[in-house]
Protein backbone atom coordinates (compact mmCIF):
# COMPACT_ATOMS: atom_id res chain seq x y z
CA UNK A 1 0.00 0.00 0.00
CA UNK A 2 1.41 3.67 -0.58
CA UNK A 3 2.38 5.26 2.20
CA UNK A 4 1.07 8.45 3.33
CA UNK A 5 3.28 11.35 1.63
CA UNK A 6 1.69 14.60 3.52
CA UNK A 7 4.39 16.32 5.84
CA UNK A 8 3.91 16.80 9.67
CA UNK A 9 2.60 20.06 8.86
CA UNK A 10 -0.20 20.07 6.66
CA UNK A 11 -3.63 19.55 8.18
CA UNK A 12 -6.52 18.63 5.46
CA UNK A 13 -10.22 17.81 7.13
CA UNK A 14 -12.93 16.91 4.76
CA UNK A 15 -16.23 16.72 5.91
CA UNK A 16 -18.93 14.20 4.64
CA UNK A 17 -20.65 16.25 1.79
CA UNK A 18 -24.22 16.47 2.34
CA UNK A 19 -27.64 15.65 0.57
CA UNK A 20 -29.17 18.30 -1.42
CA UNK A 21 -32.28 16.75 -0.94
CA UNK A 22 -33.50 18.43 2.33
CA UNK A 23 -32.81 21.38 4.47
CA UNK A 24 -30.00 20.85 7.15
CA UNK A 25 -30.33 20.21 10.54
CA UNK A 26 -28.32 20.60 13.57
CA UNK A 27 -27.20 16.73 13.25
CA UNK A 28 -25.49 18.06 9.52
CA UNK A 29 -24.60 20.75 11.40
CA UNK A 30 -22.24 19.01 14.38
CA UNK A 31 -20.05 17.49 11.59
CA UNK A 32 -19.69 20.82 9.93
CA UNK A 33 -18.55 22.08 13.40
CA UNK A 34 -16.18 19.56 14.66
CA UNK A 35 -14.37 19.70 11.40
CA UNK A 36 -14.56 23.38 11.48
CA UNK A 37 -13.09 23.87 15.30
CA UNK A 38 -10.25 20.87 14.38
CA UNK A 39 -9.31 23.46 11.08
CA UNK A 40 -9.11 26.11 13.02
CA UNK A 41 -7.01 24.98 15.72
CA UNK A 42 -4.43 23.53 13.17
CA UNK A 43 -4.61 27.46 11.78
CA UNK A 44 -3.79 28.68 14.97
CA UNK A 45 -1.13 26.34 15.26
CA UNK A 46 0.35 27.36 12.09
CA UNK A 47 -0.44 24.43 10.11
CA UNK A 48 -1.31 24.45 6.40
CA UNK A 49 -4.72 23.45 6.46
CA UNK A 50 -7.75 23.03 4.28
CA UNK A 51 -11.37 22.48 5.27
CA UNK A 52 -13.56 21.19 2.64
CA UNK A 53 -17.28 20.58 2.65
CA UNK A 54 -19.87 20.95 -0.36
CA UNK A 55 -22.77 18.61 -1.30
CA UNK A 56 -23.80 15.12 -2.62
CA UNK A 57 -26.35 16.17 -5.73
CA UNK A 58 -26.63 12.93 -7.51
CA UNK A 59 -28.46 9.68 -7.15
CA UNK A 60 -31.94 8.35 -7.40
CA UNK A 61 -32.49 10.01 -3.80
CA UNK A 62 -31.97 13.79 -4.80
CA UNK A 63 -33.40 12.64 -8.51
CA UNK A 64 -36.96 11.69 -6.59
CA UNK A 65 -36.92 14.79 -5.03
CA UNK A 66 -37.04 16.98 -7.81
CA UNK A 67 -39.62 15.22 -9.53
CA UNK A 68 -41.65 15.53 -6.76
CA UNK A 69 -41.32 18.94 -6.93
CA UNK A 70 -41.77 19.32 -10.51
CA UNK A 71 -38.29 20.90 -11.14
CA UNK A 72 -35.03 19.47 -12.74
CA UNK A 73 -32.22 17.67 -9.94
CA UNK A 74 -29.86 20.54 -10.76
CA UNK A 75 -32.47 23.25 -10.47
CA UNK A 76 -33.33 22.00 -7.42
CA UNK A 77 -29.66 21.60 -6.00
CA UNK A 78 -29.17 24.80 -7.12
CA UNK A 79 -31.59 26.12 -5.22
CA UNK A 80 -30.91 23.87 -2.11
CA UNK A 81 -27.21 25.13 -2.16
CA UNK A 82 -28.21 28.51 -2.43
CA UNK A 83 -31.03 29.11 0.06
CA UNK A 84 -30.00 26.47 2.64
CA UNK A 85 -26.25 24.22 2.63
CA UNK A 86 -24.20 27.41 2.47
CA UNK A 87 -26.72 29.48 4.61
CA UNK A 88 -25.51 27.32 6.68
CA UNK A 89 -22.06 27.74 6.97
CA UNK A 90 -22.61 31.11 7.49
CA UNK A 91 -25.05 30.88 10.63
CA UNK A 92 -22.82 28.56 12.27
CA UNK A 93 -19.74 30.24 11.31
CA UNK A 94 -17.94 27.72 9.41
CA UNK A 95 -14.46 28.86 7.71
CA UNK A 96 -14.20 26.21 4.74
CA UNK A 97 -11.28 26.81 2.59
CA UNK A 98 -13.33 24.99 -0.48
CA UNK A 99 -17.05 23.97 -1.12
CA UNK A 100 -17.45 20.82 -3.02
CA UNK A 101 -20.48 20.00 -5.24
CA UNK A 102 -20.88 17.02 -7.57
CA UNK A 103 -22.48 18.90 -10.29
CA UNK A 104 -18.78 20.76 -10.72
CA UNK A 105 -16.53 20.50 -13.65
CA UNK A 106 -13.85 20.31 -11.65
CA UNK A 107 -15.44 17.08 -9.84
CA UNK A 108 -17.10 15.24 -12.64
CA UNK A 109 -13.93 15.68 -14.62
CA UNK A 110 -11.80 13.77 -12.10
CA UNK A 111 -14.49 11.50 -11.52
CA UNK A 112 -13.95 10.93 -14.82
CA UNK A 113 -10.53 10.03 -14.90
CA UNK A 114 -10.32 8.04 -11.93
CA UNK A 115 -12.69 5.48 -13.26
CA UNK A 116 -11.15 5.23 -16.37
CA UNK A 117 -8.01 4.34 -14.65
CA UNK A 118 -9.37 2.12 -12.89
CA UNK A 119 -11.16 0.20 -15.89
CA UNK A 120 -7.72 0.47 -17.71
CA UNK A 121 -6.26 -1.21 -15.13
CA UNK A 122 -8.84 -4.21 -14.92
CA UNK A 123 -10.28 -3.18 -11.53
CA UNK A 124 -13.90 -2.87 -13.43
CA UNK A 125 -15.61 -5.71 -15.32
CA UNK A 126 -19.28 -5.74 -16.44
CA UNK A 127 -21.78 -8.11 -14.80
CA UNK A 128 -25.77 -8.50 -13.49
CA UNK A 129 -27.22 -7.80 -10.13
CA UNK A 130 -30.28 -8.19 -8.56
CA UNK A 131 -30.59 -7.00 -4.79
CA UNK A 132 -32.74 -5.09 -2.09
CA UNK A 133 -31.89 -1.18 -3.06
CA UNK A 134 -32.87 1.18 -0.05
CA UNK A 135 -33.11 4.65 -1.74
CA UNK A 136 -32.53 6.60 1.53
CA UNK A 137 -29.02 5.12 2.13
CA UNK A 138 -28.72 4.73 -1.70
CA UNK A 139 -27.07 1.39 -0.93
CA UNK A 140 -27.79 -2.04 -2.29
CA UNK A 141 -28.86 -3.57 1.56
CA UNK A 142 -28.16 -7.48 2.71
CA UNK A 143 -30.95 -9.03 4.61
CA UNK A 144 -29.63 -8.24 7.65
CA UNK A 145 -29.93 -4.82 7.03
CA UNK A 146 -33.75 -4.93 6.56
CA UNK A 147 -36.53 -5.93 9.21
CA UNK A 148 -39.66 -6.99 8.47
CA UNK A 149 -42.58 -4.16 9.91
CA UNK A 150 -45.32 -5.65 11.90
CA UNK A 151 -48.01 -2.29 11.91
CA UNK A 152 -47.90 1.09 10.07
CA UNK A 153 -48.05 1.87 6.80
CA UNK A 154 -45.36 -0.28 5.46
CA UNK A 155 -46.59 -3.45 7.30
CA UNK A 156 -45.52 -6.99 5.76
CA UNK A 157 -42.83 -5.82 3.75
CA UNK A 158 -39.15 -5.63 4.03
CA UNK A 159 -37.63 -2.27 5.30
CA UNK A 160 -34.21 -0.48 5.54
CA UNK A 161 -33.35 -0.20 9.28
CA UNK A 162 -31.86 2.59 9.29
CA UNK A 163 -34.37 4.59 6.92
CA UNK A 164 -37.56 2.25 8.52
CA UNK A 165 -38.69 2.64 4.46
CA UNK A 166 -39.47 -0.26 2.05
CA UNK A 167 -37.03 -1.17 -0.17
CA UNK A 168 -36.73 -1.46 -4.29
CA UNK A 169 -36.28 -4.93 -5.86
CA UNK A 170 -33.68 -3.46 -8.50
CA UNK A 171 -32.03 -6.22 -11.01
CA UNK A 172 -29.45 -4.19 -13.32
CA UNK A 173 -26.67 -4.91 -15.59
CA UNK A 174 -23.87 -2.95 -13.82
CA UNK A 175 -20.31 -2.26 -13.52
CA UNK A 176 -17.97 -4.13 -10.56
CA UNK A 177 -15.41 -2.52 -8.75
CA UNK A 178 -13.02 -5.64 -7.63
CA UNK A 179 -13.78 -4.64 -4.08
CA UNK A 180 -12.97 -8.33 -2.65
CA UNK A 181 -9.99 -7.95 -4.03
CA UNK A 182 -8.85 -5.80 -1.36
CA UNK A 183 -10.52 -7.70 1.69
CA UNK A 184 -6.80 -8.41 3.14
CA UNK A 185 -5.24 -5.42 2.28
CA UNK A 186 -8.05 -3.64 4.41
CA UNK A 187 -7.58 -5.36 7.20
CA UNK A 188 -3.79 -5.30 7.27
CA UNK A 189 -4.39 -1.31 6.85
CA UNK A 190 -6.63 -1.85 9.92
CA UNK A 191 -3.96 -3.74 11.78
CA UNK A 192 -0.81 -1.65 10.76
CA UNK A 193 -2.49 1.90 11.32
CA UNK A 194 -4.55 1.07 14.28
CA UNK A 195 -5.79 4.95 14.22
CA UNK A 196 -6.70 4.11 10.68
CA UNK A 197 -10.47 4.05 11.92
CA UNK A 198 -11.86 5.33 14.86
CA UNK A 199 -13.15 5.60 17.75
CA UNK A 200 -12.56 1.70 18.94
CA UNK A 201 -16.17 1.15 18.58
CA UNK A 202 -16.63 1.97 14.83
CA UNK A 203 -12.83 0.51 14.12
CA UNK A 204 -14.14 -3.06 15.83
CA UNK A 205 -17.77 -2.70 13.80
CA UNK A 206 -15.88 -2.16 10.43
CA UNK A 207 -13.09 -5.27 10.87
CA UNK A 208 -15.70 -7.33 12.08
CA UNK A 209 -17.86 -6.59 8.99
CA UNK A 210 -14.95 -7.07 6.73
CA UNK A 211 -14.31 -10.16 8.63
CA UNK A 212 -17.18 -11.62 6.82
CA UNK A 213 -16.22 -11.03 3.02
CA UNK A 214 -16.07 -8.69 0.86
CA UNK A 215 -18.69 -8.38 -2.22
CA UNK A 216 -17.82 -6.83 -5.52
CA UNK A 217 -19.20 -3.32 -5.31
CA UNK A 218 -21.90 -2.30 -8.27
CA UNK A 219 -20.56 1.03 -9.38
CA UNK A 220 -22.97 2.24 -11.78
CA UNK A 221 -26.98 2.72 -13.18
CA UNK A 222 -28.56 2.64 -15.78
CA UNK A 223 -32.51 2.56 -14.83
CA UNK A 224 -32.06 6.43 -14.55
CA UNK A 225 -29.44 8.98 -15.91
CA UNK A 226 -29.07 11.72 -12.60
CA UNK A 227 -25.05 11.01 -12.79
CA UNK A 228 -21.66 11.10 -14.44
CA UNK A 229 -21.90 8.87 -16.99
CA UNK A 230 -19.44 5.96 -17.37
CA UNK A 231 -16.78 7.52 -19.75
CA UNK A 232 -16.79 4.24 -21.87
CA UNK A 233 -20.00 3.42 -22.06
CA UNK A 234 -22.45 6.13 -21.97
CA UNK A 235 -25.74 4.37 -21.08
CA UNK A 236 -24.93 4.74 -17.21
CA UNK A 237 -23.97 6.68 -14.74
CA UNK A 238 -22.25 6.14 -12.04
CA UNK A 239 -23.30 5.11 -8.66
CA UNK A 240 -23.70 7.97 -6.05
CA UNK A 241 -21.62 6.71 -3.24
CA UNK A 242 -18.37 5.75 -5.96
CA UNK A 243 -19.05 9.39 -6.90
CA UNK A 244 -19.66 11.41 -3.86
CA UNK A 245 -16.04 9.71 -2.29
CA UNK A 246 -14.26 10.99 -5.03
CA UNK A 247 -15.23 14.41 -3.69
CA UNK A 248 -12.68 14.46 -1.43
CA UNK A 249 -9.45 14.16 -4.31
CA UNK A 250 -11.37 15.98 -6.76
CA UNK A 251 -11.47 19.43 -5.19
CA UNK A 252 -7.86 19.20 -4.41
CA UNK A 253 -6.93 18.36 -7.90
CA UNK A 254 -6.58 14.98 -8.49
CA UNK A 255 -6.08 13.91 -12.18
CA UNK A 256 -5.58 18.10 -12.51
CA UNK A 257 -2.91 19.69 -10.46
CA UNK A 258 -0.48 16.83 -8.69
CA UNK A 259 0.91 19.67 -7.19
CA UNK A 260 -1.58 20.94 -5.23
CA UNK A 261 -3.01 17.05 -4.55
CA UNK A 262 0.00 16.20 -3.41
CA UNK A 263 0.56 19.04 -0.82
CA UNK A 264 -2.29 18.25 1.06
CA UNK A 265 -4.00 14.37 0.09
CA UNK A 266 -4.14 12.19 2.42
CA UNK A 267 -6.69 13.85 4.35
CA UNK A 268 -8.59 13.53 7.76
CA UNK A 269 -11.94 12.22 7.38
CA UNK A 270 -15.00 13.21 9.80
CA UNK A 271 -18.14 10.62 9.33
CA UNK A 272 -21.32 9.89 11.00
CA UNK A 273 -20.73 6.52 12.36
CA UNK A 274 -24.06 5.37 9.82
CA UNK A 275 -21.26 6.05 7.02
CA UNK A 276 -18.33 4.88 8.51
CA UNK A 277 -18.37 1.70 6.36
CA UNK A 278 -18.24 3.66 3.16
CA UNK A 279 -14.85 6.05 3.87
CA UNK A 280 -13.22 2.92 6.00
CA UNK A 281 -14.19 -0.47 3.55
CA UNK A 282 -15.24 1.23 -0.17
CA UNK A 283 -13.06 4.30 -0.20
CA UNK A 284 -9.67 3.27 1.32
CA UNK A 285 -10.34 -0.04 -1.37
CA UNK A 286 -11.24 2.48 -4.23
CA UNK A 287 -8.03 4.09 -3.57
CA UNK A 288 -5.72 1.58 -3.45
CA UNK A 289 -7.08 0.45 -6.54
CA UNK A 290 -5.56 3.83 -8.38
CA UNK A 291 -2.36 3.78 -6.48
CA UNK A 292 -3.19 6.46 -3.84
CA UNK A 293 -2.58 6.61 -0.15
CA UNK A 294 -5.39 6.68 1.92
CA UNK A 295 -6.83 8.44 4.62
CA UNK A 296 -5.07 9.96 7.49
CA UNK A 297 -7.93 8.80 9.66
CA UNK A 298 -11.44 8.23 9.05
CA UNK A 299 -13.33 9.51 12.52
CA UNK A 300 -16.91 8.39 13.21
CA UNK A 301 -18.78 10.05 15.20
CA UNK A 302 -21.98 9.80 17.08
CA UNK A 303 -25.51 10.67 16.49
CA UNK A 304 -27.28 13.64 17.90
CA UNK A 305 -30.23 11.71 18.87
CA UNK A 306 -33.75 13.23 19.84
CA UNK A 307 -36.43 10.95 21.89
CA UNK A 308 -33.29 8.20 21.92
CA UNK A 309 -33.47 8.06 17.88
CA UNK A 310 -31.20 9.38 15.39
CA UNK A 311 -32.24 13.13 14.70
CA UNK A 312 -33.63 13.14 11.37
CA UNK A 313 -35.69 14.70 9.05
CA UNK A 314 -37.63 12.02 7.34
CA UNK A 315 -38.61 11.13 11.15
CA UNK A 316 -39.68 14.66 11.16
CA UNK A 317 -37.42 14.89 14.34
CA UNK A 318 -34.73 17.33 12.73
CA UNK A 319 -34.13 20.79 14.44
CA UNK A 320 -32.75 23.83 11.94
CA UNK A 321 -29.62 25.38 13.55
CA UNK A 322 -31.20 28.85 13.28
CA UNK A 323 -34.10 27.76 16.06
CA UNK A 324 -31.14 27.39 18.35
CA UNK A 325 -28.53 30.59 17.31
CA UNK A 326 -31.64 32.37 16.60
CA UNK A 327 -31.85 32.91 20.63
CA UNK A 328 -28.46 31.45 22.00
CA UNK A 329 -26.04 32.63 19.27
CA UNK A 330 -23.41 31.25 17.09
CA UNK A 331 -20.78 30.31 19.72
CA UNK A 332 -22.90 28.73 22.01
CA UNK A 333 -24.31 26.78 19.69
CA UNK A 334 -20.81 25.47 18.29
CA UNK A 335 -19.46 25.74 22.60
CA UNK A 336 -22.08 23.25 23.15
CA UNK A 337 -22.34 20.83 20.89
CA UNK A 338 -18.58 20.27 21.18
CA UNK A 339 -18.16 20.67 24.91
CA UNK A 340 -21.68 18.50 25.80
CA UNK A 341 -20.81 15.16 23.93
CA UNK A 342 -18.17 13.22 24.09
CA UNK A 343 -16.76 13.01 20.38
CA UNK A 344 -17.34 9.81 19.00
CA UNK A 345 -20.31 8.97 21.07
CA UNK A 346 -24.04 9.55 20.51
CA UNK A 347 -25.35 12.35 23.02
CA UNK A 348 -29.36 13.33 23.38
CA UNK A 349 -29.68 17.30 22.73
CA UNK A 350 -32.53 18.76 25.19
CA UNK A 351 -33.14 22.72 25.53
CA UNK A 352 -32.54 22.46 29.18
CA UNK A 353 -29.37 20.98 28.93
CA UNK A 354 -28.17 23.62 26.82
CA UNK A 355 -29.68 26.38 28.47
CA UNK A 356 -28.23 25.05 31.58
CA UNK A 357 -24.73 25.15 30.67
CA UNK A 358 -24.94 28.28 28.33
CA UNK A 359 -25.98 29.59 31.95
CA UNK A 360 -23.70 28.13 34.13
CA UNK A 361 -20.56 27.91 31.95
CA UNK A 362 -20.46 30.61 29.24
CA UNK A 363 -22.51 33.35 30.91
CA UNK A 364 -21.69 33.04 34.48
CA UNK A 365 -18.88 31.26 34.14
CA UNK A 366 -16.43 32.89 31.12
CA UNK A 367 -18.52 35.74 30.05
CA UNK A 368 -18.75 36.98 33.69
CA UNK A 369 -14.94 36.61 34.42
CA UNK A 370 -14.14 38.49 31.25
CA UNK A 371 -16.29 41.54 32.35
CA UNK A 372 -15.33 41.27 35.70
CA UNK A 373 -11.42 41.54 35.02
CA UNK A 374 -12.42 43.95 31.95
CA UNK A 375 -14.27 46.35 34.49
CA UNK A 376 -11.19 46.06 37.31
CA UNK A 377 -8.31 46.87 34.98
CA UNK A 378 -10.24 49.71 34.07
CA UNK A 379 -11.82 50.86 37.33
CA UNK A 380 -8.51 50.18 39.43
CA UNK A 381 -5.85 51.59 36.75
CA UNK A 382 -7.28 53.49 34.51
CA UNK A 383 -7.60 50.60 32.02
CA UNK A 384 -3.94 50.33 32.07
CA UNK A 385 -2.37 46.63 32.10
CA UNK A 386 0.27 46.65 34.99
CA UNK A 387 3.55 45.12 33.55
CA UNK A 388 7.01 44.56 35.33
CA UNK A 389 5.26 42.81 38.46
CA UNK A 390 6.38 40.51 40.76
CA UNK A 391 4.20 36.87 40.91
CA UNK A 392 3.91 35.39 44.07
CA UNK A 393 3.35 31.59 44.21
CA UNK A 394 -0.69 31.52 44.03
CA UNK A 395 0.20 33.81 40.43
CA UNK A 396 2.57 31.43 39.38
CA UNK A 397 0.31 28.98 39.83
CA UNK A 398 -2.56 30.15 37.43
CA UNK A 399 0.42 30.75 35.01
CA UNK A 400 1.36 26.87 35.30
CA UNK A 401 -2.39 25.92 34.52
CA UNK A 402 -2.15 27.98 31.37
CA UNK A 403 0.27 25.65 30.24
CA UNK A 404 -0.90 22.71 31.27
CA UNK A 405 -4.06 23.42 29.76
CA UNK A 406 -2.56 24.88 26.48
CA UNK A 407 -0.63 21.29 26.37
CA UNK A 408 -3.08 19.34 27.46
CA UNK A 409 -5.88 20.57 24.47
CA UNK A 410 -3.11 20.81 22.06
CA UNK A 411 -2.89 16.72 22.93
CA UNK A 412 -6.42 16.40 22.71
CA UNK A 413 -7.11 17.73 19.69
CA UNK A 414 -4.46 16.03 17.87
CA UNK A 415 -6.60 12.79 19.04
CA UNK A 416 -10.01 14.73 17.84
CA UNK A 417 -10.73 14.47 21.30
CA UNK A 418 -12.26 17.87 21.03
CA UNK A 419 -14.60 17.40 24.27
CA UNK A 420 -11.74 16.76 26.37
CA UNK A 421 -9.84 19.87 25.06
CA UNK A 422 -12.29 22.18 26.18
CA UNK A 423 -12.89 20.35 29.35
CA UNK A 424 -9.37 21.09 30.10
CA UNK A 425 -9.57 24.46 28.66
CA UNK A 426 -11.88 25.13 31.29
CA UNK A 427 -10.48 24.29 34.44
CA UNK A 428 -8.15 27.55 33.20
CA UNK A 429 -11.64 29.42 33.52
CA UNK A 430 -12.82 27.67 37.15
CA UNK A 431 -9.35 28.18 38.55
CA UNK A 432 -9.18 32.16 37.61
CA UNK A 433 -12.61 32.21 39.30
CA UNK A 434 -11.44 31.20 42.36
CA UNK A 435 -8.28 32.90 42.14
CA UNK A 436 -9.88 36.26 41.68
CA UNK A 437 -12.36 34.71 44.88
CA UNK A 438 -9.69 34.45 46.74
CA UNK A 439 -6.90 37.33 46.17
CA UNK A 440 -9.91 39.77 46.31
CA UNK A 441 -8.87 42.42 44.25
CA UNK A 442 -11.15 44.83 45.47
CA UNK A 443 -9.96 44.49 48.63
CA UNK A 444 -6.58 45.29 47.74
CA UNK A 445 -7.90 48.15 45.73
CA UNK A 446 -9.15 49.48 49.09
CA UNK A 447 -5.34 50.06 50.34
CA UNK A 448 -2.74 51.67 48.24
CA UNK A 449 0.23 50.00 50.32
CA UNK A 450 -1.15 46.89 48.30
CA UNK A 451 -0.68 48.64 44.74
CA UNK A 452 2.10 46.28 44.23
CA UNK A 453 0.34 43.39 44.44
CA UNK A 454 -2.60 43.84 43.28
CA UNK A 455 -0.87 44.94 39.91
CA UNK A 456 0.30 41.63 40.06
CA UNK A 457 -3.51 40.38 40.79
CA UNK A 458 -4.58 42.26 37.73
CA UNK A 459 -1.88 40.92 35.48
CA UNK A 460 -2.39 37.40 36.37
CA UNK A 461 -6.11 37.40 35.35
CA UNK A 462 -5.54 39.32 32.31
CA UNK A 463 -2.95 37.26 31.27
CA UNK A 464 -5.25 34.42 31.63
CA UNK A 465 -7.82 35.87 30.25
CA UNK A 466 -6.16 36.56 26.66
CA UNK A 467 -4.83 32.49 27.06
CA UNK A 468 -8.30 31.83 27.08
CA UNK A 469 -9.09 34.14 24.10
CA UNK A 470 -6.73 32.25 22.02
CA UNK A 471 -7.50 28.92 23.20
CA UNK A 472 -11.17 29.52 22.20
CA UNK A 473 -11.15 30.98 19.30
CA UNK A 474 -11.61 27.79 17.15
CA UNK A 475 -14.36 27.37 19.29
CA UNK A 476 -15.94 30.42 19.84
CA UNK A 477 -14.67 32.43 17.54
CA UNK A 478 -16.84 35.94 17.43
CA UNK A 479 -16.85 36.29 21.81
CA UNK A 480 -12.46 35.24 21.80
CA UNK A 481 -12.05 38.07 19.23
CA UNK A 482 -14.18 40.64 21.04
CA UNK A 483 -12.36 39.29 24.20
CA UNK A 484 -8.90 39.67 22.61
CA UNK A 485 -9.68 43.39 20.98
CA UNK A 486 -10.89 44.34 24.94
CA UNK A 487 -7.76 42.75 26.70
CA UNK A 488 -5.63 45.15 24.37
CA UNK A 489 -4.20 42.40 22.29
CA UNK A 490 -2.71 42.74 19.02
CA UNK A 491 -3.57 41.34 15.38
CA UNK A 492 -6.20 39.44 14.96
CA UNK A 493 -7.09 36.31 17.65
CA UNK A 494 -7.25 33.82 15.04
CA UNK A 495 -3.57 34.66 13.79
CA UNK A 496 -1.47 33.73 17.37
CA UNK A 497 -0.50 30.56 17.58
CA UNK A 498 -2.65 28.29 19.91
CA UNK A 499 0.75 26.66 20.95
CA UNK A 500 1.83 29.40 22.51
CA UNK A 501 -1.06 31.00 24.01
CA UNK A 502 -0.13 30.66 27.87
CA UNK A 503 2.91 33.45 27.40
CA UNK A 504 1.31 36.12 26.18
CA UNK A 505 1.95 38.85 28.29
CA UNK A 506 -1.05 41.24 27.78
CA UNK A 507 -1.49 44.40 25.82
CA UNK A 508 -0.75 47.87 26.53
CA UNK A 509 -4.56 48.80 28.25
CA UNK A 510 -8.50 46.90 28.06
CA UNK A 511 -10.92 48.52 26.46
CA UNK A 512 -14.57 48.67 27.43
CA UNK A 513 -16.20 44.89 26.29
CA UNK A 514 -19.41 46.71 23.68
CA UNK A 515 -22.04 44.44 25.58
CA UNK A 516 -21.83 41.16 27.76
CA UNK A 517 -19.67 38.46 26.10
CA UNK A 518 -22.53 35.79 26.91
CA UNK A 519 -25.78 37.44 27.71
CA UNK A 520 -28.17 35.92 30.74
CA UNK A 521 -31.39 34.49 28.76
CA UNK A 522 -33.94 34.68 31.27
CA UNK A 523 -36.54 32.92 29.16
CA UNK A 524 -35.26 31.04 26.31
CA UNK A 525 -38.04 30.28 23.59
CA UNK A 526 -37.99 26.38 23.86
CA UNK A 527 -41.11 25.45 22.23
CA UNK A 528 -40.77 23.86 19.78
CA UNK A 529 -41.16 20.67 17.51
CA UNK A 530 -38.53 18.61 18.43
N1 LIG B 1 -24.18 12.27 1.06
C1 LIG B 1 -23.79 11.32 2.04
C2 LIG B 1 -22.32 11.47 2.39
C3 LIG B 1 -21.38 11.35 1.22
S1 LIG B 1 -19.73 11.64 1.70
C4 LIG B 1 -18.86 11.13 0.40
C5 LIG B 1 -24.62 11.50 3.30
N2 LIG B 1 -25.21 12.69 3.42
S2 LIG B 1 -26.16 13.10 4.63
O1 LIG B 1 -26.58 14.44 4.32
O2 LIG B 1 -27.21 12.13 4.78
O3 LIG B 1 -25.36 13.03 5.93
C6 LIG B 1 -24.20 13.78 6.07
C7 LIG B 1 -23.63 13.63 7.44
O4 LIG B 1 -24.52 14.12 8.42
C8 LIG B 1 -23.28 12.20 7.82
O5 LIG B 1 -21.99 12.17 8.41
C9 LIG B 1 -24.30 11.87 8.85
O6 LIG B 1 -23.83 10.94 9.78
C10 LIG B 1 -24.50 13.23 9.49
N3 LIG B 1 -25.72 13.26 10.25
C11 LIG B 1 -27.00 13.16 9.77
N4 LIG B 1 -27.85 13.10 10.85
C12 LIG B 1 -27.13 13.15 11.99
C13 LIG B 1 -27.43 13.15 13.35
N5 LIG B 1 -28.66 13.07 13.80
N6 LIG B 1 -26.39 13.27 14.23
C14 LIG B 1 -25.10 13.40 13.81
N7 LIG B 1 -24.77 13.39 12.54
C15 LIG B 1 -25.77 13.23 11.62
O7 LIG B 1 -24.69 10.60 4.11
Amino acid sequence: MPAASQSADSFYIATPIFYVNDVPHIGHAYTEVAADVLARWHRQAGDDTWLLTGTDEHGQKILRTAVANDTTPKQWADTLVADAWLPLLKTINIANDDFIRTTDERHEKAVTIFLQKLYDDGFIYSGEYEGYYCVGCEEYKQLDDLMETADGDFAGTLVCKIHGRPVEILKEKNYFFRMSDFQQKLLDLYESQPDFIQPESVRNEIISFVKQGLDDLSISRSSFDWGIQIPWDHSHVVYVWFDALLNYISAIGYGTDTENFERRWPAVQLVGKDIARFHAVIWPAMLMAAGLPVPRRVFGHGWLLVGGEKMSKSKLTGIAPSEITDTFGVDAFRYYFMRAISFGQDGSFSWEDLSARYQAELANGFGNLASRVIAMVTRYRGGVIPTGVELSDADQAIFATGLRVTAEADAAIERLAIHEALASIWTLVDDLNGYITIQEPWALSKDPANAERLDAVLFTIVRGLGTLAVLLSPVIPDAAATLWTALGGTGAVADQNVRTASEWEGGPSVSPLPASLFPRIEQPDTAVTT
